[in-house]
């Protein structure tokens, strides 16, 4: 749905209203260096209550779909051993189909950078060190035997997790990552009945650290699921970040990207004094959002070497007749691939 011109300029103005006064420095230095302790405080109050089952994942993501009975031989094939010798073939387009047709004609899907700084106090320097060995592709390592790898960055109490696994159960050639920064989060992951070792591994890691070595070797994933995680992050770290998941994907992978957009209801909502730096807040509770625009999103994974098949922005309006209020919900979509080497 396009927003009128009206409603535009009031949007901006809210947002101009409550980004007027800043969070003092000191307590900005600690939102960043606890971030991992308030959302662990978080699952330990909300538990796996908070967020509802990304049931449009699957819909929206079919890339993440296990590949068809007529392609299953060609897939085994295909194990990430060969994949350097048959990257031209690489079996992650198998699960690229042509993009579907946008299914909502008032989503924006062009492609055009709007490139707007993200401001903000110097946070992209730390733990930047040389990121230690994960295993080998030649040793065995969780998912080591399978033939199609995804990985779910910041996956909370596994609101994506069990929708993937519960599809994919009868799909033994497929392997679930997920990791989180919160221990409480990945305990609820493996604590959950839905949860089979077979298939999935979750583990404790801060995306931030680029130090922290990844249970699997580098350039072995098929599908990177990061949804509504990045915006949570400091702006100055979000290019650190793609940049060291970029190198876990193999050729012809693709980074699934679904986050806040910039003047969603909830930016709006925020009040004075929450405001970190420009489109980035702190809630209540100490966990913070980003609100990103189709530019940022676009040049943030293109400057990390992969190429755009999606960028849109999904608005959706929302009436609530009792209180007689219309709110918008912006929402940005992205699918970006790792380019195959020969083309
Ligand atoms: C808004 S929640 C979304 C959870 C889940 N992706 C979903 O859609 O339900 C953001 C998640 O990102 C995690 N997170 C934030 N920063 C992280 C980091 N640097 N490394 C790993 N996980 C992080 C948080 O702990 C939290 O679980």
């Amino acid at each position: 749905m396009q927003w009128s011109k009206e409603e535009e300029e009031a949007a901006r103005k809210k947002v101009e209203e409550n980004s007027a006064v800043r969070v003092l420095l000191e307590e900005q230095v600690k939102y960043e260096s606890e971030a991992s302790k308030y959302w662990d405080t978080f699952y330990k109050i909300h538990k796996n209550k908070f967020f509802k089952d990304r049931n449009w994942l699957l819909r929206e993501f079919p890339e993440i779909l296990p590949v068809g009975q007529k392609t299953e031989e060609k897939v085994k094939e295909l194990s990430w051993n060969h994949v350097k010798v048959h990257a031209a073939n690489c079996f992650s387009r198998m699960h690229c189909p042509t993009m579907p047709e946008e299914k909502n004609h008032y989503r924006e899907s062009s492609g055009s950078s709007d490139g707007q700084n993200k401001a903000g106090s110097d946070f992209s320097n730390l733990d930047s060190k040389e990121h230690r060995k994960g295993p080998l592709k030649t040793e065995l390592f969780p998912g080591s035997n399978a033939t199609f790898r995804i990985l779910e960055v910041g996956c909370g109490a596994g609101n994506s997790v069990f929708p993937i696994l519960n599809t994919l159960q009868n799909a033994p050639e497929f392997f679930l990552y997920c990791c989180d920064f919160a221990s409480g989060a990945v305990e609820l992951v493996k604590s959950h009945a839905s949860y089979r070792a077979a298939q999935c591994c979750a583990f404790v890691h801060d995306v931030c650290d680029d130090g922290l070595p990844y249970p699997f070797p580098d350039g072995i994933l098929d599908v990177i699921l990061l949804v509504f995680v990045l915006s949570s992050i400091h702006p100055d770290r979000m290019q650190g970040v793609v940049n060291r998941l970029s190198k876990l994907l193999k050729p012809g992978g693709m980074l699934l990207f679904r986050d806040y957009g910039r003047y969603d209801k909830t930016q709006l909502r925020f009040k004075r004094g929450h405001c970190l730096s420009e489109n980035f807040y702190v809630r209540g509770d100490g966990t913070r959002a980003y609100f990103f625009t189709k530019g940022e999103v676009h040049d943030m994974f293109c400057k990390a070497g992969l190429n755009e098949k999606q960028n849109l922005v999904d608005r959706r309006l929302q009436v609530n007749r009792k209180k007689k209020v219309k709110m918008h919900r912006v929402w940005v979509q992205g699918k970006f691939q790792k380019p195959l080497p020969f083309t």
